[in-house]
Parts: C-alpha cells; structure tokens; sequence
C-alpha cells in the first residue's frame, strides 16, 4: 500500500515514544500503535499524570496528550500491532555485547532479529519494516533473510531510516529535523517503499529536506554521524589537556575556531567527557566493523576517539584526587548532576558513572544530587559497570571491582543540592543543568570544609564570581 493509515512501533524507548509521538501528532490520518515487552514501561507511557512518562523530554508531555487515545496507544500487544500495521517500525535497543564473539565491541542484534521472526510469524499481509534502530551496515539484508525464510510467501520490503534526535531536545529535533534518511532498495518495489514512508514526514517535514539513498549507505550515515560528531569531542577534549599544561582557556579556543565557517561553531563544548547510549556504542560498532572488513589503520583512527575520551573522564578523577591532597578516602565528595547531558533522565554511559567510580576505589564518600536520576538508577549505573567494565578503558580494570555493600554504603543519593553539598570537601559538577549555575553559591561556601574546591566538569559556573567567593575552582581546560 503507498497510503499508509496504521504504523507499528516495536520498541517504546527513548526513539520509540518520542518518534512516534511526533508522528501521530503531525499525522492525524494515522493510527499509531507503540508497543513493548516492558509491562511497567507501557503503563508508565499511559499514565494519567503526564510528569511520570519513561522518557524525560521537554515538550514531550504535551505531544502525548495532544495524541495518546485519539491515534497514538500505547501496548503491551506485540502481535496485534504488528498484524494490523502497514509498516512496522523496528526501534528495539541494540547495545554493545557484552560477552561471545565481539564482546565489547560489535552491536548486540538479538533484539532486532527476534522483532524480524516474530514479524514473519504473524503478518498475514505484506508488510514494509523500517530499521529505526541505529545497526551496522548490511543488517537490512540479515532482516530480509529472515523475513522472506520464516514468512509464508509474503513480500516484506525492508527500509532504513535511522534517527538523528539527541536527548533532551528530541522533539524540537523531530519537528526540525536538519534533514530525515531513508534508505531502501533500487528496483520499483523498493523506490514504492520509499515514498510510502516519504509521505509519511512530508506531512510536517519539508520535501526537500527528506533524502533518500541506498540502504546501505543510509546504515553506514547513522554510524559516521555519531563517529564525527564525537570525534569533535574528543578532539577539542585533546586540546583542553594541553591547555591546562600552557595557560590557554579552552573555550576561548573553541570559539576562535568555531568561527571559521569550515569547521563550525557547534559540538566544541569541551567537557569532562561524552556520554549516551550511542556515540561509544556506535563507534565500538564501526571500529568493529572495520575490522571484519580488514581495515585495521581505519579501526584504530576511530578507535582513538574512544580512548581519548575514557582518557578524559579518567583525568578529570586524576585531578580531583591530585588536588585534595593525594586522597579521596572518607571524603565527603558531593555530586552534581548523574545525567549524560541536561534536560534527560537518561544515564547510560554517563561521564558520573566513571568519575565516581575511580573515586570509589579510593573510597570517596560520594553525595549525589540529579533533578530528574533516581536513587535506585544511580545504584544500578554503578553496579552494572563492576561486572561490565570494557578491558581496554582508561578505568580502573586492573583493580577489584567494589562490592554492592560498598557501594549502597558510600554513595548517597539527595532530593536537595545544599543537602549534598553540605560539609563537603568537594564538589564535582558532572552535568550542566542550567539550575547549578544560579545556587546561592555564597552560602554553599560558608557551608562546606576548607579549602573549598569545585570541579567544574562542564563550564557553566561563573568562575569569577566563584573565585572571589573563595573557592579553589577547578575547570575544564583552563590552566
Ligand atoms: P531503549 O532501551 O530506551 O528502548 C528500547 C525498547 O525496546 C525497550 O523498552 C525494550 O523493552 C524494547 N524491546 C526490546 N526488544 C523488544 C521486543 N522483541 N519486542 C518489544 N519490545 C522490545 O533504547 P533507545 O534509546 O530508544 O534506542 C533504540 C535504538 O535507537 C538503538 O538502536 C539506538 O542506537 C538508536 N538511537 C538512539 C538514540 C537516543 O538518543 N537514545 C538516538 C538515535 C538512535
Ligand atoms: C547523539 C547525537 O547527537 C544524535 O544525533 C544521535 O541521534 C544520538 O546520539 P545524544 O547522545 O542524545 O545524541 O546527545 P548529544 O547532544 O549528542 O550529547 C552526547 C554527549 O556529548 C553528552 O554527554 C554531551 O554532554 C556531550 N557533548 C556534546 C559534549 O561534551 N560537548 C559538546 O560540544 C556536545
């Protein structure tokens, strides 16, 4: 069908909801169903009070409720959805493996490939897949096999159309999207494909900004886009080690070198190092890739990126400890911010995690305040990197991971900033939000031990103000 009226959703995530929130909005004519294995994740998607969805996104409160029971459900029918839907979307995780062959490196696609047979169990119709999950290259053709073996004579045309939305401005992303990719094949079926899920963004998306290309050059783009956008990273990261070493300012730096319209302005924040559940997964991908196709000189340029940013995160830790005497032991360490970026509840591969645990193995006391992480989330980031700890980081892998105990014991979770801060030796700021920036900085100095030192892992702290006010501030890439 080239009209399309019922769109499924396998994967009620971070891509999942807000993508096809958007969606259903925009297109009214649409019936769209999201569904999920994860019971608590559904119901939490349909709560009444709008404040305890599962993503935390601004505006995305307001997209669900212009939507939710009018053509957007939410559901735990994975079957029923798939059977009625014209076009399924698949936006299932796909995480790093962490054990068998490519531990650590490649994308673990069990996720995809169960989504794929259960598609070839139970449509009845034909269908058109579309790859919204980020996968490496030539998955379409695994998905394919599977479809066409399993699934009864139908025609199951297969699409990619990664997602380019970051957390925490995911719905202006999806509004304004710079630019929406869908890949398919070349032959007529393919190119009908293709303008099926074309009129589909066109209902709010300008034509000219929706490209379509073969199918395994839109896999390949997803990949290549996280890779340079991290890269510019860890490149001006790389720059902000020397300037701590000569006296440059990194962020004068960057703003030099933003202005030269070839290089850009944006993604030049240097930071204590960059986190979410994709660039470090997707580059581990492409490294891992690289090396199935025998390109070792091109796995290990992009490789680097990796290291240098666990390098970063591990110097940021280094410096903290350095700085207060050689020692974080039964130091009372308070913690601002536990999110990977601003504005998301999300914490997966966050720099706090790695920062609190190097300080944990030198047995800081850590205090923890995040306006949107909660306590148990935190417990489990830190828990889930002593038994998944990648071999070739920067981190603390050659020592003994710490126990749960010492864990729950040492880290303290606060529903109030002053609270964390309070008698502090320290405090390290791990993620801009904007409130951090207007605390009544005086009184948290009165308030905690001398010297008073601030790790600003972010930039954002007015560091003259900070500086009179007597602290001994410490930020990124200022020497
Ligand atoms: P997520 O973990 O938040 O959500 C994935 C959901 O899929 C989970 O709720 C899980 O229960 C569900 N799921 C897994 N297998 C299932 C199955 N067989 N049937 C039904 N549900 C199933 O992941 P995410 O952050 O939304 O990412 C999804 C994909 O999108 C990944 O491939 C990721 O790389 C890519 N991506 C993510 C972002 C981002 O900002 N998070 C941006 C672009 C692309
Ligand atoms: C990223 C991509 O931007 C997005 O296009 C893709 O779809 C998913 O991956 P996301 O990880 O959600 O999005 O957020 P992003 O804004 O890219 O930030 C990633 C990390 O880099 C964060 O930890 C952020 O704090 C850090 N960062 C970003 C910097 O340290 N400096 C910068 O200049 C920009």
């Amino acid at each position: 069908p080239s009209k399309i009226t019922k769109i499924a959703c396998i994967g009620a995530g971070y891509v999942g909801g807000p993508t096809m929130a958007v969606i259903a909005q925009q297109c009214p004519h649409i019936q769209v169903t999201v569904v999920d294995i994860n019971e608590k994740r559904i119901a939490d998607w349909n709560a009444d009070d709008l404040s305890q969805l599962p993503v935390y996104e601004p505006g995305l409160p307001e997209v669900v409720a212009a939507a939710r029971g009018r053509n957007l459900f939410f559901s735990t029918d994975v079957e029923g959805a798939i059977r009625d839907a014209q076009m399924i979307f698949m936006a299932v995780n796909t995480p790093t493996k962490t054990f068998g062959v490519g531990k650590g490196m490649a994308a673990d696609l069990k996720f995809v490939e169960l989504c794929a047979r259960q598609i070839a169990k139970v449509a009845t119709e034909d269908k058109i897949v579309v790859e919204k999950s980020t996968l490496p290259v030539r998955t379409a053709e695994s998905i394919k096999t599977i479809l066409e073996s399993e699934g009864n004579g139908l025609t199951f045309r297969v699409l990619s159309n990664p997602e380019f939305l970051a957390e925490g401005t995911a719905i202006e992303d999806l509004y304004k999207s710079d630019r929406v990719l869908i890949g398919g094949d070349e032959d007529a079926d393919g190119q009908t494909a293709i303008q099926a899920l074309v009129d589909v963004y066109a209902n709010w998306i300008p034509r000219e900004k929706i490209i379509t290309t073969r199918l395994w050059s839109s896999e390949l783009s997803k990949l290549t886009a996280n890779a340079f956008l991290a890269q510019r990273i860890s490149s001006i990261n790389a720059i902000s080690a020397l300037c701590e070493q000569t006296g440059a300012d990194v962020d004068e730096v960057a703003r030099a070198i933003g202005m030269d319209s070839r290089i850009g302005a944006k993604f030049l924040k240097s930071s204590v190092g960059f986190g979410g559940s994709c660039f470090q997964k997707d580059i581990l991908n492409l490294v891992y890739l690289c090396h199935h196709f025998n390109l070792p000189q091109v796995a290990d340029y992009w490789e680097q990126v990796v290291m240098l940013n666990d390098y970063q995160k591990h110097r940021f830790a280094k410096r903290i400890i350095d700085s207060l005497f050689n020692t974080v032991s039964g130091k009372k360490i308070a913690f601002l911010g536990w999110a990977f970026k601003k504005d998301t509840n999300d914490t997966r591969e966050s720099a706090a995690i790695y920062v609190a645990d190097e300080l944990l193995h030198d047995r800081a006391e850590i205090h923890v305040y995040d306006p949107q992480v909660k306590a148990e989330q935190i417990y489990a980031d830190l828990e889930y990197l002593q038994k998944h700890r990648r071999t070739n980081s920067h981190s603390c892998s050659e020592q003994e991971p710490i126990t749960v105990d010492e864990i729950r014991s040492l880290v303290h979770v606060h529903n109030d900033a002053y609270t964390a801060m309070d008698n502090a030796h320290a405090i390290a700021l791990l993620t801009e939000w904007d409130e951090f920036k207007h605390y009544d900085w005086a009184a948290v100095y009165q308030a905690m031990k001398k010297p008073a030192f601030v790790f600003d892992g972010r930039n954002i702290l007015d560091r003259k103000q900070l500086t009179e006010l007597g602290f001994n501030l410490h930020s990124i890439g200022k020497g």
